[in-house]
């Protein structure tokens, strides 16, 4: 059988990973400023994940969700501390898209309502609900329209509110924007969302799936605009590659049983992996080494001559450039052996290296890029 091919790829194939880099089938080392897609958070190969993963293998991997599994509670305990959510509740899942989905439907179920508030550029996964939330026509089958999504400018305060009213079930809004190629919400926008939502009584979701897990220097994007969503989804760095992905509900969402569900979600090894990740920021204080080094990324990239623009929050980083950002990435692989990544706009390239970057690797990439850009 041969795959059903739905991805460009590049010729490449990392066979091994350590820390920020990998190896290739021909022994050759890249410096991952991707991350495989924002997933790797800790670093490739984490000694300390690899450890917790293969002592939970060798006690239990899986079970399903109908018996008592203290792992998931230990987990959703220390993501409540490190979050700075402790009286959040928690359910788990497997990838973002099923976390927007879940988020989505938790906010539904609770405010009797199913008008979601969506914006421009935005994406939220691929799975029902998530693509229709998602801001490309292509992508959507006709199967995916409810007509539930009212998309609106981000950013744009009176339009918001000019549309709000008590239809809304949600308003739905990533933490910073990543696959338009990382385009920010304001504070006083995101604080917007927040009271207008208060006032009509719809949920405020922020998806945190990209932004989140210290990525921009903060547990969550939302938290630099001191704003307190009533759910967040997370993914993508929580497991550092084990699929594992989660619905934080605020304390005024009550579950019922059955409410939601999910036979994979949560398992021992999906819940072991989303341990180790928080021990290992905990431990490196990965977050703050995310603000530093995002912040002296930025600096140093805005001084770069022939850039159109820079945008970024902590490890989170687009760069807009003068010709297809394709171009750039292929001499970064080929020539310096640096992964980087694509947006939805071909002439923005995004940067998410795992938190534990060093400032000698960001120096490289730099002046690789200086190089390159010339
Ligand atoms: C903000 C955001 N939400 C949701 C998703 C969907 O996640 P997944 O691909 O794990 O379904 C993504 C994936 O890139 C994302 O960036």
């Amino acid at each position: 059988m041969n795959l059903f091919e739905v991805y460009p790829r590049l010729a490449i194939e990392p066979s091994k990973g350590d820390g920020c880099y990998v190896v290739d089938s021909k022994g050759d080392r890249y410096l991952d400023l991707y991350g495989g897609h924002a997933v790797i958070s800790i670093g490739h190969n984490h000694p300390h994940y690899v450890e917790r993963l293969h002592s939970q293998l060798n006690q239990i991997a899986f079970y399903s969700n109908s018996v008592e599994m203290s792992i998931q509670r230990e987990l959703a305990f220390k993501l409540g501390e490190l979050s700075g959510y402790p009286e959040y509740s928690f359910f788990l899942c497997n990838s973002g898209a099923e976390a927007v989905e879940n988020a989505l439907k938790v906010a539904a179920f609770h405010t009797e309502r199913k008008k979601i508030i969506v914006f421009n550029k935005g994406f939220h996964g691929r799975t029902s609900l998530a693509i229709e939330a998602t801001d490309n026509a292509k992508i959507q089958a006709p199967v995916n329209y409810t007509g539930n999504f009212l998309r609106l400018p981000l950013n744009d305060e009176t339009q918001l509110d000019d549309h709000m009213d008590d239809s809304i079930a949600a308003v739905l809004v990533e933490g910073v924007q990543g696959i338009s190629g990382v385009h920010i919400p304001t504070d006083s926008f995101l604080k917007k969302a927040e009271a207008l939502c208060r006032k009509y009584g719809a949920a405020f979701i922020v998806d945190e799936i990209q932004s989140g897990y210290g990525r921009t220097g903060k547990f969550f994007a939302h938290q630099h605009a001191e704003v307190v969503p009533d759910i967040i989804t997370v993914a993508k760095g929580m497991g550092n590659g084990f699929p594992v992905s989660g619905v934080l509900v605020g304390p005024t969402i009550d579950p019922w049983m059955g409410m939601l569900g999910t036979t994979f979600g949560g398992s021992h090894l999906a819940c072991a992996a989303g341990l180790a990740v928080l021990e290992v920021m905990e431990r490196e204080d990965l977050i703050k080494n995310a603000a530093e080094k995002g912040e002296y990324l930025l600096k140093e990239l805005q001084e770069i001559d022939g850039l159109l623009a820079v945008r970024g929050k902590g490890l989170m980083v687009g760069i807009d450039l003068p010709v297809p950002a394709k171009e750039v990435r292929q001499k970064l692989l080929s020539e310096y052996h640096i992964f980087t990544g694509t947006s939805s706009n071909p002439n923005t390239m995004r940067v998410l290296p795992p938190l534990c970057i060093t400032q000698d690797d960001l120096d490289f990439f730099i002046q690789s890029l200086k190089s390159v850009v010339k």
